[in-house]
């Protein structure tokens, strides 16, 4: 059984939260903006990206620390994260492999979003290859990371129908709100509810649903 936080009696200490990019970062974006409202009740302790990217600018505007790791990226990335000891660590459009090592030390408390519904289409560019592939139904899953790429527990899923007549771009955009509306509410369930994983099955131990 895993429960990431327990809020204490007064309820003034929250959860801690880091996130990594690579990108633009609307995902991240969307995280901060829910910390910031205080529909997501944790604290946003910082953004580690591994090159420059539009999620630095996004850092700035939050006024949230941010870093950009050092060579080699994941002993930063370790050094950090272990110094800030997060109760989750939230991938959002962070374009490297999370060595072993690290899985093993974080799980289950790193977890990622991923534009298609795995297993399908894992790996880069996972809107194109559906787009291109010719699937009626797509979506976003978001799950724990584990030691494969895209292959972790199941968190969640949202499908979305494809219209003929969408472009790649429509496409995109839907994937995008689907992402926007509902990473940061995954996130916070992970924070509060309990949960299990028995091998790949990922199940809330509680009656609440997202
Ligand atoms: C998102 O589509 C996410 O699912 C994928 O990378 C993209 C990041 O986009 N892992 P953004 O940087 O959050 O805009």
């Amino acid at each position: 059984m895993y429960r990431l936080f327990r809020p204490g009696v007064s309820g003034s200490v929250k959860p801690r939260i880091v996130v990594a990019a690579s990108g633009r970062g609307s995902n991240f974006e969307k995280i901060a903006e829910a910390v910031s409202t205080g529909l997501l009740n944790a604290t946003l302790e910082c953004l580690l990206v591994d090159r420059e990217c539009g999620a630095l600018e996004i850092a700035r505007n939050f006024g949230i620390r941010s870093y950009l790791l050092s060579k080699p990226w994941h002993k930063s990335f370790d050094e950090i994260i272990d110094q800030i000891n997060p109760h989750l660590i939230v991938l959002a459009g962070f374009m490297r492999i999370i060595p072993e090592n690290l899985v093993e030390k974080y799980f289950p408390r790193i977890v990622n979003i991923h534009p298609s519904l795995l297993p399908a289409f894992p790996g880069k560019d996972a809107i194109v290859q559906a787009y291109e592939y010719g699937v009626k139904v797509t979506g976003v899953t978001v799950h724990i990371v584990d030691k494969g790429v895209d292959t972790g527990p199941i968190i969640f899923q949202k499908a979305l129908e494809v219209d003929e007549s969408w472009s790649l771009e429509q496409l995109e955009e839907k994937i995008h709100q689907i992402e926007h509306e509902w990473y940061w509410r995954v996130i916070r369930e992970l924070l509060y509810r309990p949960f299990e994983i028995v091998g790949r099955k990922f199940r809330w131990l509680d009656e609440e649903g997202l």
